[in-house]
């Protein structure tokens, strides 16, 4: 009996979960899923980098990033994949590594209208269905509870206040070099948040079984917890 009950134990820990991590701009879910997909051994997918890199591509081209129609004819030429080595996580463009420029002021000013165009959408969503298929992986983004993965084990909405975001995001930032002004951020992500809410296609919201998480008095470790002792219950 204690052997058949254990060998359900070892069953359950090697489960490999699909983990959605969706929130606003700037709420913490990056570092958080990171940690999170360390912790359990579990790959990362941070999907706002992969339309940051598309929109990347549209900008570095000259295209308007209101002309819908030849945005969506770059589709078929892209493609972004995120390479995985040794706990680092990269964005590749074609081949090329575009890690550091995705973060730059004039793609995150960008992102929201170029990610709102169904076929830009529709590739990235196949390539983070096809990484996530065999599980064991914590994605994060805006509809990946809702869209990407309807099913995934855990799903977690991350929420904080505008300002504290803007003070994270500021302090990121300035860690790169880059000095913007608290008020300039937080007038930017309460914008991207108004644009990724109301467009039409896959709209950021909470998915009905989503938990909760509002970030804005946590520290990153006690939201590392939150989130583990979630994975740890739904193993159980
Ligand atoms: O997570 P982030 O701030 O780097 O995301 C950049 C933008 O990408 C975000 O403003 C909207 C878009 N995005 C999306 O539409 N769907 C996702 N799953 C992830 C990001």
């Amino acid at each position: 009996m204690v052997y058949f009950k254990s060998k359900l134990n070892i069953r359950n820990l090697l489960k490999r979960l699909i983990i959605a991590i969706d929130g606003p701009a700037a709420s913490g879910k990056s570092t958080t899923a990171k940690l999170v997909a360390e912790r359990l051994g579990y790959l990362h997918v941070d999907t706002g980098a992969m339309y940051r890199a598309f929109t990347l591509k549209v900008l570095q081209q000259g295209i308007d990033i209101q002309n819908t129609a030849s945005i969506a004819r770059l589709v078929p030429q892209t493609t972004v994949r995120l390479f995985h080595n040794s706990g680092k996580s990269s964005v590749l463009l074609d081949g090329v590594d575009v890690s550091e420029d995705i973060r730059r002021p004039k793609v995150t000013k960008a992102v929201s209208a170029v990610s709102s165009i169904a076929e830009v959408r529709a590739l990235m969503v196949r390539e983070q269905q096809a990484m996530g298929r065999k599980g064991g992986i914590v994605l994060e983004g805006r509809d990946i509870g809702t869209v990407v993965f309807p099913k995934a084990d855990v799903k977690i909405f991350m929420i904080a206040e505008a300002h504290e975001r803007a003070r994270r995001r500021s302090k990121e930032l300035a860690e790169r070099g880059t000095n913007v002004s608290l008020d300039e951020l937080e007038k930017e992500i309460v914008d991207r948040d108004k644009k990724d809410t109301s467009r039409t296609l896959s709209p950021l919201r909470q998915a009905k079984d989503a938990i909760v998480l509002d970030t804005t008095t946590l520290s990153v470790e006690e939201q590392v917890e939150f989130i583990v002792a979630k994975v740890m219950e739904k193993m159980r």
